[in-house]
């Protein structure tokens, strides 16, 4: 057993995350598709077309998990170049066997989301699905995707935020702390860890927050749309495309 990690941000949370998700990775994907209906597979869907939709050549999914987005990104594009990066071992063993599956060309690294191995503008779009929210340190994960991105660079962040407001809002509140917490834990042995996802999407930053702080992070234009009546939402964050450099001013001779 693992103690569950801090809902909200917490120095802490880092490790115990690390080893919530290295014990349910074995039942991750089947899990996510029962507790979702497969509705995570429509969700992923939109963060690929916004991640595509600037063309980009060099893209990094971050706490890619299983690799199922990293996989989608990569899919039917060959000129793509898809690297994937989680700090949780188990889960990335799994996603590389998926990538061999498929016959994919996918890197998957081992990393840390708020300390990114890789060099200032390395890539031209950097995707997150339900990762931010298990941060230690959202803001410094998010200052990290705006650093490693080139200007021109796509930020898309697909998470689940506090349920919204509603019947709706409601019905699905009742669902997320009371059915999937035994369901979760049920498909993968682990309830604390279907315990720590309600209760860590209830202490995320609201949508428009959250598009505050992206902006806060470096992001020039952010906006962000609710998926499945707000149950998930997708940011896309937009770095100015570099400025030529202006001529030398001529001085009146
Ligand atoms: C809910 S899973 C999502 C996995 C995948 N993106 C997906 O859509 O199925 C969250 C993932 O975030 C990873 N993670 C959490 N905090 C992280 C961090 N600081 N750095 C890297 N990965 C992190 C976990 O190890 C886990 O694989």
């Amino acid at each position: 057993m693992f103690e569950s990690p801090p809902a909200a941000s917490h120095p802490d949370k880092g490790r115990s995350v690390r080893a919530m998700f290295d014990a349910i990775a074995p039942r991750y994907d089947l899990a996510n598709a029962v507790l979702s209906a497969g509705a995570d597979r429509g969700w992923r869907r939109a963060a690929v077309d916004a991640a595509w939709a600037k063309g980009p050549r060099d893209l990094l999914d971050v706490a890619t998990g299983t690799a199922d987005l990293a996989l989608a990104l990569a899919r039917g594009r060959p000129e793509a170049r898809v690297r994937g990066v989680d700090f949780a071992e188990a889960m990335l063993e799994v996603g590389r066997r998926k990538v061999a599956r498929a016959g994919a060309q996918v890197a998957l690294d081992v990393g840390d989301g708020t300390d990114l191995p890789y060099a200032d503008a390395s890539f031209d779009a950097v995707t997150i699905a339900f990762g931010l929210r298990n941060f230690a340190d959202p803001d410094a994960g998010l200052r990290e995707f705006r650093r490693v991105l080139r200007p021109g660079g796509r930020a898309v962040v697909l998470e689940f935020p506090p349920p919204p407001r509603g019947a709706f809002g409601a019905a699905f509140r009742l669902y997320f702390t009371q059915v999937l917490p035994r369901l979760g834990g049920a498909l993968s042995g682990n309830r604390a860890a279907y315990a720590y996802l309600p209760a860590s999407a209830m202490a995320f930053p609201p949508p428009h927050e959250l598009a505050g702080r992206m902006r806060a992070a470096g992001f020039d234009d952010v906006v962000w749309t609710p998926l499945t009546f707000g149950v998930a939402a997708l940011h896309v964050a937009d770095v100015a495309p570099a400025t030529a450099a202006r001529p030398p001013r001529q001085e009146p001779a």
